[in-house]
């Protein structure tokens, strides 16, 4: 029954179509708005309905460009750098410990990097984790240094 019933429904929507195929691009040629007759619009509607349907529900849903742009750092920095700048361990000053931080903040942003990036007495390059690129090292320092002031 219902078989029946959906293939009459797509005979008819097909019927209903074809020839509006045909008008649509005449209507919307004339004006800058499509076809504007209510009744032509709804059918339209109505055929191209469930072929819309299955589109939006196949097409993952992009992530923002903002997001997979911009470095965490705080991730970096929990993910990598807290397994010692989170406990001390190694001796490695730890966050929010201003006194430790003070005299390795006045070097500038640009040295912590390079000791950073390149390895600094019991520091190891990047913190061990090689895959992490300059922006994620940097991004991490960032977040350390401003939880230390
Ligand atoms: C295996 C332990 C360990 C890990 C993991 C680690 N660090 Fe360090 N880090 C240290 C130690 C120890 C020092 C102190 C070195 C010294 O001055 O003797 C240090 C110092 C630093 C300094 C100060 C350097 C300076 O010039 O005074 C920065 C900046 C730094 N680490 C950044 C990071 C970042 C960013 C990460 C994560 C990507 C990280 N560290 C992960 C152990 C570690």
């Amino acid at each position: 029954m219902s078989v029946i019933t959906a293939g009459h429904r797509a005979v008819r929507s097909l019927s209903l179509l074809l020839p509006l195929l045909a008008i649509a691009p005449l209507a919307a040629a004339g004006s800058d708005k499509p076809a504007t007759d209510p009744m032509v619009q709804a059918a339209i509607e109505e055929s191209i309905k469930p072929v819309g349907q299955v589109n939006v529900g196949s097409v993952p849903a992009p992530a923002p460009a903002a997001e997979t742009a911009a470095v965490d750092g705080e991730s970096v920095f929990k993910g990598t750098c807290s397994a010692c700048h989170a406990t001390g361990a190694a001796g490695a000053p730890k966050v929010g410990d201003k006194a430790a931080w003070a005299p390795r903040i006045k070097q500038g942003i640009d040295t912590l990097l390079k000791h950073a990036t390149g390895g600094y007495k019991a520091m190891p390059p990047r913190g061990g984790n090689a895959s992490l690129s300059d922006e994620a090292v940097k991004a991490a320092i960032k977040y350390m240094v401003s939880k230390s002031q």
